[in-house]
């Protein structure tokens, strides 16, 4: 009982800190009809048939407070061909934008920057084309079903929006919210749906605390998917789609543990976003001499690709060089990618980096006539000073590569790394290791993940 007061007053002091205040929503809704009017308007002046609205969480008063991006659709009918969706859209876009990138996702959009009617604070927007469907199973393309989201989310949220809140808050501080590869978290989305299931956050945490592996949430019973995924979301606008598909099995694993910690010791910290120290060299290279083992690090200039094609590729890399290093005799303990600024990298932490001239070379058994003839023609330089060991026999070569540095040095090339990396990799690349590491702008805020240092609240 204690526990549940105890909880309800923390969460209503991160509420009091987390929600938009009167004057912000004022603010939001303002600039967000100006857009909505000027591509209505626009689209009208081109002959477009095209319907903006708008979406995402500053439509359902779910954003944090400060942190509000306003989403736009621009709807234009089925029959409108997709290149000119595409075309037409972003000009659309564009034309009303002051300021803009075009950004992509599933497919291209424009991240826009807008003033308030008082021309002082400035408002960031996605502006993104999609076509208006019959229904979300119909999709032409994957953005398609946003507006049946929105629709869904609109018509039950109102009441429980401050449970959303908590939530998004409590997964940032955990650092898994968000769908984007680099997290693999929870999307907006699904907090929704995840407090719609259960009416509370703090409900919510009492569910999670139990889930298993393949656990299953089907808000209207419909759903139709099979997918094996750790947490399974039925989308209650189309029973073909799982909206948690990106949670990864660690970031479901990390929403259950922190659900048990914070329900066992409520505390404030839950939900802390404090901008966390960076870790200096000096503590980066007192850490790793205190572990013994040996820290290299792979870097390059970051592709100019988005992260979501970027991180796929750089763990794809991450495993065939941790491959590369351990056919080679080496051992990798841990091994992470990031990009940080412009600058890509992948660390590898080893067991073994140094390995001795000598490498055992195991040939076929001796009962085998054909087999060991062909073995030793093949090694007639050395097979004199060949021996048997359990009926085989035995040389001893040359190791190739004696210092782990040196075959990532030589051999990268030989891995399969992705296409944007190993272009990237192919305009040049270096090998670090340990206190070579040269502490660039957000290394230090890896490496304090990577070695899992404490929050400091
Ligand atoms: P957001 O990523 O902005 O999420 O996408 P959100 O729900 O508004 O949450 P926060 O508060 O900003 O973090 C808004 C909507 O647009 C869709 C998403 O599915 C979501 O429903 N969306 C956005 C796309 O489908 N594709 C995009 O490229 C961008
Ligand atoms: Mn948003
Ligand atoms: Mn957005």
């Amino acid at each position: 009982m204690k526990e549940k007061e105890e909880i309800k007053r923390i969460c209503r002091e991160v509420i009091e800190r987390i929600r938009p205040d009167e004057e912000e929503r004022r603010k939001v809704k303002a600039v967000t009809d100006l857009i909505i009017a000027k591509i209505n308007k626009k689209a009208s002046e081109m002959g477009m048939e095209a319907n903006a609205i708008s979406v995402g969480s500053t439509a359902r008063n779910t954003w944090i407070s400060g942190e509000a991006d306003i989403d736009i659709f621009i709807m234009f009918p089925v029959d409108v061909p997709e290149e000119d969706l595409k075309e037409k859209g972003l000009a659309l876009a564009k034309s009303i934008s002051d300021r803009y990138e075009e950004r992509y996702a599933s497919h291209p959009y424009i991240h826009a920057y807008f003033y308030d009617a008082e021309g002082r604070t400035e408002h960031e927007a996605d502006l993104v084309p999609c076509f208006s469907v019959k229904n979300a199973s119909a999709l032409k393309s994957a953005v398609d079903r946003t507006p049946f989201h929105n629709e869904y989310v609109r018509k039950r949220i109102p009441g429980l929006e401050e449970e959303v809140l908590l939530l998004k808050q409590f997964l940032k501080s955990s650092g898994i919210y968000g769908s984007e590869q680099r997290r693999k978290g929870f999307s907006g989305y699904l907090c929704e749906l995840l407090i719609l299931k259960y009416s509370s956050f703090a409900e919510l945490l009492r569910h999670a605390s139990n889930w298993k592996h393949g656990e299953r949430i089907d808000i209207e019973g419909r759903g139709k998917y099979k997918g094996e995924d750790p947490l399974i979301v039925i989308d209650p606008v189309d029973a073909n789609r799982n909206v948690a598909a990106a949670v990864s099995l660690d970031s479901f694993c990390r929403l259950i543990d922190s659900a048990r910690d914070f329900l066992a010791c409520p505390d404030a910290s839950f939900f802390a976003l404090a901008k966390k120290k960076e870790m200096s060299r000096a503590e980066f290279v007192k850490r790793i001499k205190e572990r013994g083992t040996e820290l290299v690090m792979v870097l390059f200039e970051a592709p100019d690709e988005v992260e979501d094609i970027l991180f796929p590729q750089l763990r794809k890399a991450e495993s065939s060089i941790a491959k590369l290093i351990e056919r080679n005799g080496f051992m990798v303990y841990r091994s992470d990618v990031s990009v940080e600024g412009n600058k890509a990298f992948l660390v590898f932490e080893l067991l073994v980096w140094t390995l001795p001239q000598v490498k055992k070379h195991v040939g076929p058994p001796v009962t085998s006539k054909y087999h060991s003839e062909q073995f030793k023609s093949k090694y007639k330089p050395i097979s004199f000073r060949k021996r048997i060991e359990n009926g085989r026999y035995v040389v001893e070569v040359k190791r190739n590569y004696t210092d782990v540095v040196e075959l990532l040095k030589n051999e990268l090339r030989s891995c399969s790394l992705g296409k944007h990396v190993s272009e990237s990799i192919d305009r040049g690349y270096e090998v670090l290791r340990n206190e070579e590491l040269r502490f660039f702008e957000g290394l230090g805020s890896f490496f304090r993940d990577y070695f899992c240092v404490a929050n400091s609240f």
